[in-house]
């Protein structure tokens, strides 16, 4: 039976949950007790840099892959760890995704489950964030046309900068679909043709974005662990599967001055189901 608690802090999120009464549900309120902690530590720090707190978190198998292809969506996640999954996805303000996943695996993005590990039973969901350098989504994308009570419109991210000069009146007229379906669109600059990781956070901030969760797929997870500095916590789901597919990670990271490759802090893993979710952060407070 669960019974309600209060986490006594001062975050955007709600931090009231229900004591555990398994272990596995002791399991999963340690990582919602770590992620409003880490929030709140990091509040003022961020509202100094004026760019949100950035949770990157995704489901791969033991070999490292995300999904079987690009073009294919694969469910990792067992149930409960899909559970964990919604109710990080509600400590956040915002959820970001890229284009190609948005176009393959079309979803939803809100926190449907796990409700009852919180003490206010009103759904709260967070608000998408699209990264679509050349405005590619369509309108009947179900983040853009299926209207969630308690939900925010999309933000689109894109950039302008990417086009070819004769490309510009069409990427205008797709960018006016967008707005002219509800979405909010941010324009940043861009890096190597893609949007600037940097910018975009730092106008979603002034947007209202005061923490986000990036869930997928592959080449933004590869994009935002490139720019770890950017990043403040990593949490993966690791299923017991193998699938030699698309991975998160291709490319070496830079090593730091004492030739070590980039290590997680404060690591804690729990078993749920079948998977282990695993999470650290990545920034030192003072950083
Ligand atoms: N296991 C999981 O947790 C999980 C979660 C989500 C998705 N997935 C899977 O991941 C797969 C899709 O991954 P994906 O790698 O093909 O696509 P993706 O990461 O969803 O989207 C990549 C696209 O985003 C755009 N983009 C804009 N700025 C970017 C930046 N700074 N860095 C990287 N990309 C940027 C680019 O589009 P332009 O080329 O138009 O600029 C790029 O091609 C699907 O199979 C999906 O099912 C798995």
């Amino acid at each position: 039976m669960l019974r309600h608690r209060r986490l006594k802090m001062s975050t955007s999120v709600t931090c009231s949950y229900q004591a555990p009464s398994t272990s596995q549900e002791e399991g999963i309120l340690r990582i919602f007790r770590r992620c409003c902690s880490s929030l709140h530590t990091h509040s003022k720090m961020l509202t100094d840099r004026k760019r949100p707190f950035v949770t990157v978190t995704y489901a791969q198998s033991v070999d490292g892959s995300v999904s079987s292809s690009s073009s294919f969506p694969l469910l990792l996640s067992s149930p409960e760890s899909l559970k964990a999954t919604h109710i990080l996805r509600r400590l956040h303000d915002s959820i970001c995704v890229g284009i190609r996943t948005a176009l393959t695996d079309d979803p939803r993005l809100t926190s449907r489950f796990g409700n009852e590990y919180f003490k206010n039973k009103e759904l709260k969901h967070p608000r998408p964030v699209l990264l679509d350098t050349l405005c590619k989504a369509h309108t009947d994308l179900k983040i853009i046309s299926e209207e969630v009570k308690g939900r925010e419109n999309p933000f689109v991210v894109c950039s302008h900068s990417t086009c070819l000069d004769e490309e510009k009146e069409k990427f205008e007229a797709r960018q006016q679909v967008l707005k002219n379906a509800g979405c909010c669109i941010v324009e940043c600059k861009s890096t190597n043709y893609r949007i600037d990781l940097e910018d975009a956070l730092s106008k979603l901030y002034d947007a209202g974005v005061k923490s986000l969760m990036v869930e997928g797929g592959a080449r933004i997870i590869e994009s935002f662990l490139h720019r770890m500095d950017l990043v403040n916590q990593i949490i993966v789901t690791i299923s017991p599967q193998y699938v030699g597919g698309l991975k998160a990670l291709n490319t070496l990271l830079p090593m730091d001055e004492n030739k070590t490759f980039p290590r997680l802090k404060n690591v804690e893993w729990i078993p749920v189901d079948e998977d282990v979710i695993l999470y650290g952060d990545v920034q030192d407070d003072n950083k």
